[in-house]
């Protein structure tokens, strides 16, 4: 299977630290907030990876990563994200190279403590639907967020005021081929965003999307406060363990 980092986007929670640079290549502890997400694809077993960029000095990415020596691989693929249209416009610029296979996708900004490799497995044993992973938080507000039916998945809302659950869904999903088609039917949000919560809810109402529990840690850093726990963490207690 392949993997796509999403790490396009402005970064305007970051104001002014994304002001001359792209968020994910701030640092976290001792890395570019990017090394996180390729690590968490490559301790998968995903070496076949293309990381979407954007915004400003996108250029960086090249100079920092190359062909993903650091990570053991010998090839990245880039492309490039005009604008901040969503995190599912971001995806579907990995269509022409995805080749209409399946596909595991981390955000930029989104760090683990462990390995996704057991759910990896999983969904590409499965070769139909979605797989998302959640994690209990305590600021549901800033996440999308699994209203559960028992222990399904019944809908998902996008930054819901009153969140009915403290499920959040993190920024790693799985897909199956037909994810290309269900991204060139979606409309913009309110926010003018394409949505990964409408291609997840698509996946729950065709009945084949699965959820794991997320082990370990899991934060995003894309806020002032995130960004600092992120490194706490890291710093803390090391990240991308295998299992
Ligand atoms: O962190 C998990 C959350 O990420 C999920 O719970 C939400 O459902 C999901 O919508 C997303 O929420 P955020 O509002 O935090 O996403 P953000 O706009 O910060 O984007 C997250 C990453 O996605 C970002 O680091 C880079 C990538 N991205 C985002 C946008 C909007 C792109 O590559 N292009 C984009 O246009």
């Amino acid at each position: 299977m392949k993997g796509v980092i999403l790490a396009g986007g402005l970064g305007t929670r970051l104001y002014p630290l994304t002001k001359i640079t792209n968020k994910h290549l701030l640092p976290v502890y001792d890395r570019p907030m990017i090394y996180y997400p390729i690590q968490t694809l490559v301790n998968a077993g995903i070496e076949d990876i293309m990381v979407v960029t954007g915004g400003k000095k996108s250029g960086d990415f090249l100079s920092l990563l190359g062909n993903g020596k650091d990570f053991g691989l010998k090839h990245l693929n880039y492309t490039y994200q005009e604008g901040e249209g969503g995190i599912a416009q971001a995806l579907g610029l990995a269509e022409h190279w995805a080749q209409g296979d399946s596909i595991a996708v981390v955000l930029g900004d989104n760090l683990i403590e462990n390995n996704i490799a057991g759910a990896v497995k999983d969904f590409k044993a499965s070769g139909k639907g979605a797989k998302i992973m959640l994690k209990e938080v305590e600021d549901p507000e800033r996440f999308g967020v699994a209203y559960m039916d028992g222990d399904k998945v019944d809908r998902i809302v996008e930054k819901p005021a009153n969140p009915e659950s403290n499920k959040a869904v993190i920024g790693i999903y799985m897909y199956d081929g037909r994810v290309w088609d269900i991204i060139k039917n979606l409309k913009p949000s309110d926010r003018g965003e394409l949505e990964i919560t409408d291609v997840n809810n698509w996946y729950i109402e065709d009945g084949t999307m699965t959820a794991d529990v997320l082990d370990g840690w899991w934060t995003d850093a894309g806020t002032f406060d995130s960004l600092l726990s992120a490194s706490q963490l890291v710093s803390d207690t090391g990240t991308n363990k295998m299992g």
